[in-house]
C-alpha cells in the first residue's frame, strides 16, 4: 500500500488531492499543512518525514502570491526554493517518490506555440525563478520524481476565493464594466481534473518533467467572458485591454501554453476542454455552498485567519 504524504494540505490543489487520496484504497493519505510542516524547517521536515515514512510526496505547498513575490521575494525562495530543497533531500535519503507542482510561469512567454517539457524555461519574474530553482534541485537531488506543470488553477479547496473564477465574481458585484487583458495566452485547469492525474501518475513508471492541463486555451479576457456567460450575467460587459495597460507588481508571460503530449501519451487519458470544466465548476459551486450553507463544510482556517 501506497501511504501518500501531501504537503499544502489545506490549498486550493491540495485539499483536492487529499479528498481523491481519501477515497483510494491503493493509498494511505498523509496530509500535512504550514502548522504540522513548514516546509522551511528542515527540523520539522525530517521529523515528519522520519514519523510518517511516506512512499511517495506530492508537494503542492507553495508561496503562490505572483505579485507579493517581487515585494517579498526572500519569501518566496524561501518556500519555493528552500522549501522544496529541504523535502528532496529527505526523498533521497529515505528513498521517496517526489511529484512536484511546478508552473507555466517558468517560461518567458515569448514562444507562439505550446511549450514541450524540453523547451528550455526563461522565467521573467520572482515567482517563476522561485520555482524553476526549486525544479532544478528536485532534479539534480531525486532520481524517482515528477515536476507536473500546470497552469491557471482554479478549484474549490483551500482559500477558493481567491482563484480567478471568484475574483471576477466578486468584483461584479459592484463593477458591471470590466477589463482584462486580452494578450496574455494560457491553458485554464482545474484542480478536480488536475488531482486525478496526479493520483494516477504515482503509479506511472517513468519520470521527469510533465505538463498536465486542461485542453484548449484562451486569453484573460476570453476567460472571464466565458466565465459571465456560464454565470448568466448578461450585464456585465468585458473589455479586451493589453498588458501595457494593465499595472501590476510582476510581469506575466504573454504566451504560456504548456503542450501536454508526453501526459497524453501515457494513455491515461487527455484533460476535458477548459470550458466544459468551468461548466462542472458551477455545478460543483453549487452543492458545495449549498453544503456550506447547511453547516456540512467548516469554514476554511484561511477564513478564520483573515476574520
Ligand atoms: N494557482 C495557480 O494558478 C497555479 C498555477 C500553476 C502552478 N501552481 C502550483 O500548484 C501548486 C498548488 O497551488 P495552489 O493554487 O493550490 O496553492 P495554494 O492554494 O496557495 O496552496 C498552497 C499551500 O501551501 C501552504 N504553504 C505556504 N507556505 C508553506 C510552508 N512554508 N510550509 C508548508 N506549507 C506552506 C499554504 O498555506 P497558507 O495558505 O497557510 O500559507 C497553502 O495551504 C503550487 O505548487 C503552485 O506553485 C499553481
Amino acid at each position: 500500500m501506497k501511504r501518500v504524504l501531501v504537503t499544502g494540505s489545506d490549498g486550493m490543489l491540495g485539499s483536492e488531492v487529499m479528498r481523491l487520496l481519501a477515497r483510494d484504497r491503493g493509498a494511505s493519505a498523509i496530509p500535512t499543512t504550514i502548522d504540522m510542516m513548514d516546509v522551511t524547517n528542515l527540523a520539522q521536515v525530517r521529523d515528519v518525514l522520519d514519523r510518517h515514512r511516506p512512499t511517495h510526496l506530492i508537494h503542492t505547498a507553495a508561496f503562490t502570491h505572483v505579485d507579493t513575490a517581487e515585494k517579498d521575494p526572500l519569501r518566496a525562495y524561501s518556500i519555493n526554493a528552500e522549501g522544496t530543497k529541504n523535502l528532496a533531500f529527505f526523498c533521497r535519503e529515505q528513498d521517496i517518490e517526489m511529484i512536484y507542482l511546478s508552473t507555466d510561469y517558468v517560461f518567458s512567454g515569448k514562444g507562439t506555440t505550446p511549450y514541450t517539457e524540453d523547451t528550455p524555461p526563461s522565467p521573467i519574474n520572482v515567482y517563476g525563478r522561485s520555482k524553476l530553482l526549486g525544479e532544478e534541485y528536485v532534479a539534480t537531488l531525486l532520481e524517482r520524481y515528477k515536476i507536473v506543470r500546470t497552469s491557471w488553477l482554479n478549484g474549490l479547496g483551500g482559500d477558493y476565493t481567491r482563484n480567478f473564477i471568484e475574483t471576477m465574481l466578486r468584483i461584479s458585484q459592484s463593477r458591471t464594466t470590466l477589463s482584462l487583458v486580452s494578450d496574455q495566452i494560457g491553458r485554464p485547469t482545474f484542480t478536480f481534473d488536475l488531482a486525478p492525474a496526479l493520483v494516477a501518475l504515482l503509479d506511472v513508471n517513468s519520470y521527469g518533467i510533465f505538463h498536465v492541463c486542461n485542453e484548449g486555451e484562451c486569453s484573460w479576457y476570453d476567460f472571464a467572458r466565458e466565465i459571465f456567460a456560464v454565470a448568466g450575467r448578461d450585464d456585465v460587459e468585458v473589455k479586451p485591454i493589453t498588458s501595457d495597460h494593465f499595472r501590476s507588481a510582476a510581469r506575466r508571460p504573454a504566451y504560456s501554453v504548456l503542450g501536454t503530449d508526453r501526459y497524453d501519451s501515457l494513455g491515461m487519458g487527455t484533460l476535458p476542454h477548459w470550458q466544459s470544466s468551468l461548466r462542472r465548476y458551477f455545478r460543483r459551486r453549487e452543492v458545495f455552498q449549498a453544503a456550506a450553507s447547511r453547516g456540512e463544510i467548516g469554514p476554511s482556517p484561511h477564513a478564520e485567519r483573515m476574520a
